[in-house]
């Protein structure tokens, strides 16, 4: 089967989801979350906090590869910053051109860019001239801003500027997160381009992926909400596709889950201030509820806590195992 690649999703997969989530198994690589740049040179702390696996060979502990993404419109800055950032060996450099976030598009970066695949061509040239040929350099994009006029021109703009391979989030700015992704869309780029091309948009379940990989023709496929909503999914996806059938009780799922929230609940604890623990809890519990109705039952049980000790008995009241805050 291609690759399952699980995508970067700034405020929802932090180190902390990747490593639990790619422990899980079934990703070949992963993203981290976008890196802003904007004028000047990033420290190189910037790149370690994001993405503390760049201490551990570019692996999460389970050693699954993660790229490291940026964000920014203006070519010069993005090369400097990218040549800073290659110093650190991450597993990959990885632009962003889907971005929606208004303080983003503001600055003329992310989506909007896809409005000029000129400007597109002459990012990607000047990264590609600052990121030596072993760190793979690639880039992410939508379908365009508001319509799919110049999809086709920004995925050639892409290659002609150097990156080796493209994930097309199949939807415009305009259509935001809603469905449906339009898998056809990648299809077309892919008639136009000679790069790997990476399928990505709304697949939750493995029926979806199928049907994503049969529409797109895309080999390869990024995961998205659905891999933090069913941490199992690229497991379940893998054991369809060499043959197997996955359990339709997922009970057994939950029970795995328990130790991974032990898990995340001690390190976001690390991570974070304690007043903002209980909250990075809820954002994936608020994931989780969409897939298990013990996930539900739980996040109800932690929604209105704010203390740490509190949701700690709250989460052991509903089996969630031991609960050490890791050093
Ligand atoms: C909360 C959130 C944050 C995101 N942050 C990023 C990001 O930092 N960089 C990026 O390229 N895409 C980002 N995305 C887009 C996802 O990588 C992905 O393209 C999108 O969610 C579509 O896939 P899905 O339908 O499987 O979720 C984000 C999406 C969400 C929901």
């Amino acid at each position: 089967m291609g690759k399952l690649l699980l995508a970067p999703m700034e405020g929802l997969a932090d180190h902390v989801l990747r490593d639990v989530l790619t422990r899980v198994g079934g990703y070949d690589g992963a993203v981290t979350e976008f890196v802003r740049v904007s004028g000047s040179l990033l420290p190189l702390r910037t790149y370690r906090r994001i993405s503390p696996e760049i201490g551990h060979g570019s692996r999460t502990p389970a050693g699954t590869p993660v790229a490291v993404q940026l964000l920014g419109s203006d070519p010069v800055c993005l090369a400097e910053n990218a040549a800073q950032l290659a110093t650190l060996a991450p597993a990959g450099i990885d632009l962003n051109f889907g971005c929606p976030a208004p303080t983003v598009n503001r600055h003329g970066g992310g989506a909007m860019l896809l409005a000029d695949p000129e400007q597109l061509f002459r990012i990607a040239q000047a990264v590609r001239r600052a990121v030596p040929a072993d760190i793979p350099f690639t880039a992410k994009m939508r379908l365009g801003i508001d319509d799919t006029a110049k999809a086709l021109d920004c995925a050639r703009a892409l290659e002609a500027g150097g990156i080796v391979s493209l994930v097309v989030h199949a939807r415009t700015k305009a259509d935001g997160y809603r469905p449906p992704a339009h898998w056809e869309w990648v299809a077309r780029i892919r008639d136009v381009v000679r790069l790997p091309v990476t399928a990505n948009g709304e697949v939750w379940t493995p029926d979806d992926y199928a049907r994503c990989r049969a529409v797109s023709g895309s080999a390869d496929v990024m995961l998205g909400r659905g891999s933090v909503a069913d941490p199992f999914l690229a497991r379940r996806i893998r054991t369809l596709a060499a043959g197997g059938t996955p359990a339709a009780d997922r009970s057994a799922d939950w029970a795995e889950i328990l130790p991974l929230l032990a898990d995340y609940w001690a390190q976001v604890q690390v991570k974070v201030e304690a007043r903002h623990a209980p909250g990075r809890l809820k954002v994936w519990l608020t994931s989780l509820r969409r897939t298990f109705a013990e996930g539900e039952a739980l996040f109800m049980a932690v929604r209105t806590l704010r203390g740490i000790d509190e949701t700690t008995r709250v989460l052991t009241a509903h089996g969630v195992p031991v609960l050490r805050a890791a050093a």
